[in-house]
């Protein structure tokens, strides 16, 4: 055949890459390919991210963010939210490979109307106080800081009965669904859900230290809507007093599912760390692209070697497998999201320094 063939006479590169060629076009009509000429760029040695760290300031946030109120409405936009896209993943509407990540604007009198669908939903509430967002029947106050899931296919309308613009970080394991090709989604006749519990009533039944009789051995999720922040920042400084303070992520609670203690969702997990005033933490990685959203105070997060300076509400990202460091010059608390919990239900989350 013309590849042994040509192998055997010296200085034939050119018929042995032409043979090849051939070969590559006639089984390329029968859709098979070579492996051989891909395989090192499918099984690195390393992971390998298109997504690169970025940082996006409130300031620009908001203010951009406000304009969008003037040239659509909430109802008309089904949901008003900037797509903070990674600059390595631009049109792709995605902040790492698995994860979207938007902010979302309420503004007062509005309704963004109810709807279902397969892909979770997390909000980190950023500024604005006034608006609700009602999950699964529970009508839930938004507060900075809070934290609110929304989980597969829960239903969930936000409203702003409010005074002022209320704006959070949305993060959707959309790209994850839509990398199964799972996604539905339905639209009810009505724009808001009946809500039938108050709220807090889901923190309070399930957060409390016991469980309402007959919940369930199991479940995938955690049944609490809303971890308030009012109820989270305490903890950090009870973790700081006594000197519980990671050398690398601070003082940290991770939002957990109280059914199971595993995390709030299978696709996503997060945490809530407080850094101390002066904190210069030990170098970090793993291979979960994670989301950060400053709570409270000011400092730096070297990200492969780049700093990033942050201060309130901003939102960085940092890629799969590369290294960081935070820095707080002031104390600060960071919140924290990423697809930990979904590699780790693989088996394939790596952490390392
Ligand atoms: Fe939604």
């Amino acid at each position: 055949m013309a590849v042994g063939t040509a192998t055997k006479h010296p200085g034939s590169k050119h018929n042995v890459q032409a043979a090849r060629q051939a070969y590559y076009d006639k089984i390329s009509k029968f859709h098979m390919a070579p492996l051989w000429e891909v395989l090192k760029g499918l099984v690195t040695p390393e992971p390998k991210t298109r997504c690169v760290p970025a940082l996006w300031k409130f300031s620009d946030v908001k203010r951009l963010m406000l304009e969008a109120g003037d040239v659509i409405s909430a109802e008309e936009a089904e949901r008003r939210v900037l797509v903070l896209e990674n600059p390595g993943l631009p049109g792709e509407s995605r902040v790492t490979n698995a994860l979207f990540a938007g902010v979302q604007l309420i503004m007062p009198g509005e309704i963004a109307d109810v709807h279902q669908h397969v892909a979770s939903a997390i909000r980190f509430v950023l500024e604005g106080e006034g608006a609700y967002t009602a999950v699964e029947g529970e009508k839930s106050q938004m507060k900075h800081g809070d934290f609110i899931i929304t989980a597969n296919w829960a239903p969930h309308d936000h409203g702003n009965p409010g005074k002022e613009p209320v704006m959070w970080l949305d993060v959707l394991d959309m790209p994850t669904i839509n990398h199964f090709e799972t996604s539905f989604a339905v639209h009810p006749e009505e724009r808001m859900q009946k809500t039938n519990h108050e709220d807090g009533d889901s923190y309070a039944r399930y957060a409390s230290g016991v469980l309402p009789d007959g919940a369930p051995a199991q479940l995938n999720r955690s049944p609490v809507i809303n971890y308030p922040y009012a109820r989270m920042r305490p903890i950090l400084a009870r973790l700081k007093q006594t000197g519980d303070v990671d050398k690398r992520h601070g003082a940290r609670v991770r939002y957990a599912n109280p059914i199971n203690g595993g995390p709030v969702l299978p696709t996503m997990g997060a945490h809530l760390a407080l850094l101390p005033k002066g904190f210069k933490g030990e170098p970090y990685r793993s291979t979960d692209g994670t989301v950060f959203a400053v709570a409270e105070g000011m400092g730096t997060t070297l990200i492969d070697g780049k700093p990033f300076d942050w201060g309130v509400n901003d939102v960085f990202v940092v890629p799969p497998w590369k290294r960081y460091q935070h820095n707080a010059s002031e104390e600060a608390v960071l919140f924290s999201i990423s697809d930990r919990p979904a590699q780790e239900a693989l088996g394939i989350w790596r952490e390392g320094n």
